[in-house]
């Protein structure tokens, strides 16, 4: 699947989102943790999400590109079968687009955008819009919604770089006011922080690192990403970092290698950049015993456990708020003088809920027996 965060957990989880709304309760909705991304500008923040959703369509480039949150929800919405190809929209793009795969901005509601070119196009007009043309930043997020039947109902946040010097229209305080602007995003404790960090700059010196270890100080929801590992200089390598002996990491680092400049102007598209990753890390010295631990998929396979055990450990709470919803419904049911509340109806569904559950335990136990916390 070109969707990096898997099929097996898009179908638990919407199994379990088909139980509540037969039981037609929004008060137990499964809220999944955000995933954000830190870093300093032009670390490959933007190239990271983008290859964790599977589809192009953010601004990326050298300077300040990012220059307001954008706060992408995916939202899986079942397929209309042999849905029609929507013609000249999948130019420059992976998969063909197809009618059931689109965006919606909150700013222009009602327009669908099939063609995810357009999307970036309209990223970069409302930003000037907001921000001018010269490097201008504002706290104000654009509102991004992609609805597929290949994502999980997920939201992710591509946030600004942290920076230091004021350029163009930048005020003078610039890094304060980035730094403010990206702790109300990474202050929560349902984030999930990818803090990003080139590897050809120095990792004592990252400003990611040092702004998540501020929010998450045990590091329990801080994943390291360096990129651009393509561009590290000869007989230099990560080896180090990934084993902890730099700066530990709780959760570990992942090596990526993302689209440089030069891919991204000639629109090389992302399941060709995903095929070239993988050939670099299982072809160099240094990374070829341990490339399964390497590269974006195991990026969204991280992310995929990090998300499961969430799901897990909210399970309990679910089960409880959907058992008082049936007793209070038997209870009206019987004030109301219907049939006497044998619980017959709602028995069902709790039991649907406890065979999921277990079932749920098994396919998560089985996915991350092969990954463990600190790899
Ligand atoms: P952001 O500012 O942190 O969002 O970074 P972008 O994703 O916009 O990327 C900044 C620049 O770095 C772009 O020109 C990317 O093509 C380039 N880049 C990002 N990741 C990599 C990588 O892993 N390898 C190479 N060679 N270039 C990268
Ligand atoms: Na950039
Ligand atoms: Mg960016």
């Amino acid at each position: 699947s070109a969707n990096g965060l898997g099929v097996e957990i898009v179908s638990v989880i919407n199994k379990l989102q088909d139980v509540f709304s037969a039981v037609g309760s929004s008060a137990s909705q499964i809220d999944l943790p955000q995933i954000c991304v830190l870093g300093s500008q032009s670390s490959g923040k933007s190239s990271v999400l983008e290859n964790i959703v599977g589809r192009d369509f953010l601004p990326r480039g050298t300077g300040i590109v990012t220059r307001r949150p954008l706060v992408l929800q995916l939202i899986h919405r079942a397929a209309t079968s042999g849905g029609p190809a929507v013609n000249g929209a999948d130019k420059g793009t992976d998969k063909a687009a197809n009618a059931d795969e689109w965006g919606e901005f909150l700013h222009l509601p009602g327009e669908k955008f099939y063609d995810f070119n357009k999307i970036r196009d309209e990223i970069v007009r409302d930003t000037e819009a907001k921000t001018g043309r010269n490097a201008g930043i504002s706290p104000q997020p654009i509102n991004l919604r992609v609805y597929s039947p290949n994502v999980l109902t997920l939201t992710l946040v591509d946030l600004p770089g942290l920076t230091k010097v004021p350029v163009g229209d930048q005020p003078k305080d610039i890094e304060k006011q980035i730094k403010d602007m990206l702790l109300k995003y990474i202050s929560k404790p349902a984030c999930i922080i990818l803090a990003v960090t080139a590897a050809n700059t120095d990792l004592a010196n990252s400003d990611g690192l040092k702004l998540a270890r501020e929010v998450d100080p045990e590091g329990t929801r801080t994943i390291g990403v360096l990129t651009k590992v393509d561009l590290m200089d000869t007989g230099t390598d990560v080896v180090d970092i990934l084993a902890g002996r730099i700066i530990p990491l709780r959760l570990g680092y992942v090596p990526v290698v993302n689209r440089g400049q030069r891919d991204i102007e000639t629109s090389k598209p992302i399941s060709a950049a995903l095929d070239k990753e993988r050939d670099f890390f299982e072809n160099h010295a240094s990374y070829k015993g341990k490339a399964q631990y390497c590269g974006t998929p195991f990026l969204a396979r991280k992310l995929n456990m990090i998300l499961m055990h969430h799901i897990r450990s909210t399970l309990p709470d679910i089960k409880a708020r959907i058992t008082q919803q049936l007793q209070k419904f038997n209870a009206e049911l019987v004030s109301l003088g219907g049939p006497l509340g044998d619980g017959n109806s709602g028995n069902v569904v709790l039991s649907v809920i406890t065979e999921f559950t277990s079932e749920f335990r098994t396919t998560i136990d089985g996915n991350t027996n092969d990954l463990s916390l600190n790899e």
